[in-house]
């Protein structure tokens, strides 16, 4: 069942073109996101105050990145909390907030505790889920179905890419309801970024065995980036967590200087993101803090960036699309580079030490 990987986690990192594909699959008709079986009306939307996200690990991860593109498309505040800690904080959740639970297996329970305490407090529900039936899809309002097909591996890859897929449908979609104009670019870079998912999958392939050797023998990491790229920067760092046993940090770049920046020592490994352009000279001067204390920087720079190669030690480009759409094809080296660091230290990467695919107890 493997298709000949060693792993399923490889397996389903090569899946991903085809997930995202099927996850596209008929949502987008020129320009416009037709997600009408979701059954949200405007009326109803036009009546929210404020969306909560709520989720865990990986899926939390898809979420941070979901509050950036939800305030910054449709100026509707919203906030992104772990599921432990939204069931017994007592949220600010009532029936004119959204709130969207997202779960790949759709039977965590702690996303299905915070799912019924929203109920309970009259907010309506909908779930981002890769699973057709789970308890979370039973219980929610409303569903967007991920369309991954089944993940097998602990470490979340797959689901993640079209948890971010979904988030950029759902925002259009929302965006069309409410009548707000929407960037044009984004609905044809969508539908672009199957194909650049394999290219950037076998570039980084082409290129792995020069990205994993700055690891060899270190026992920390640092993953930086601004904007979207450090909540990608925060799912890059829990699959390396998670898969090889390696400490990895992920911060805001301009972050690094309020403390962090003590534990930057010669050849340490930091990966750093650098796709967002409005932000982009000031990642590029955070990097080279680092690169005064001699780490050791790999970037994830956007295709044509011919400036940051004098900066840092070694560069991946990323194809080029909008900023707001890298992050669906900057997390792919990210899972590709821990997936081979995890195997090169011999780790048994479907089944990682203490974890469980679905944690089904708090
Ligand atoms: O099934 P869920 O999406 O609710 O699972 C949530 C987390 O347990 C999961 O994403 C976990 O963090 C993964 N092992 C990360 O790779």
């Amino acid at each position: 069942e493997k298709d000949g990987y060693p792993h399923f986690m490889l397996k389903e990192i090569h899946e991903q073109p085809t997930a995202l594909r099927n996850t596209l699959k008929d949502r987008i008709i020129g320009d416009t996101v037709d997600l009408d079986n979701m059954n949200i009306t405007a009326d109803y939307l036009k009546d929210i105050k404020n969306i909560s996200i709520v989720a865990c690990g990986t899926a939390y991860n898809a979420g941070l990145v979901g509050k950036e593109l939800i305030e910054g498309l449709l100026r509707i505040p919203v906030e992104v909390s772990v599921a432990s800690e939204f069931r017994y904080r007592n949220p600010l959740v009532d029936d004119k907030t959204l709130v969207i639970v997202v779960s790949q297996s759709g039977e965590t329970a702690d996303t299905l505790a915070a799912l019924r305490e929203s109920k309970r407090r009259g907010s309506k529900v909908l779930a981002i889920t890769n699973v057709k039936g789970s308890s979370v899809a039973r219980e929610a309002d409303f569903i967007f179905q991920t369309i991954a097909g089944p993940e097998i591996a602990v470490a979340s890859t797959k689901a993640y890419s079209t948890m971010l897929l979904g988030f950029y449908l759902i925002t259009l979609y929302f965006g069309q309801l409410l009548g707000k104009e929407m960037p044009k670019e984004l609905y044809s870079g969508l539908k672009e970024l199957p194909i650049l998912a394999d290219k950037i999958i076998i570039e980084t392939e082409k290129q792995i065995e020069s990205l994993i050797k700055p690891f060899e023998g270190w026992g920390d990491s640092f993953f930086i980036g601004r904007g979207l790229d450090w909540h990608v920067a925060e799912e890059g760092s829990l699959k390396l967590k998670e898969i090889s046993y390696i400490h990895a940090e992920a911060y805001a770049a301009g972050e690094l200087k309020h403390g962090t920046l003590a534990l930057i020592e010669k050849d340490i490994p930091v990966i750093a993101l650098a796709t967002q352009k409005d932000v982009y000279e000031k990642t590029v001067s955070n990097i080279k803090e680092v690169k005064a204390r001699e780490g050791y920087v790999i970037a994830l720079a956007q295709e044509g960036d011919t400036e940051i190669g004098k900066s840092v030690d070694q560069v991946l480009a990323i194809p080029k699309v909008p900023s707001l759409l890298t992050p669906i094809l900057t997390v792919l080296p990210l899972q590709i580079i821990s997936y081979y660091v995890a195997t090169s230290r011999g780790c048994d990467v479907d089944k990682p030490r203490n974890l469980a695919k679905s944690v089904t107890v708090e």
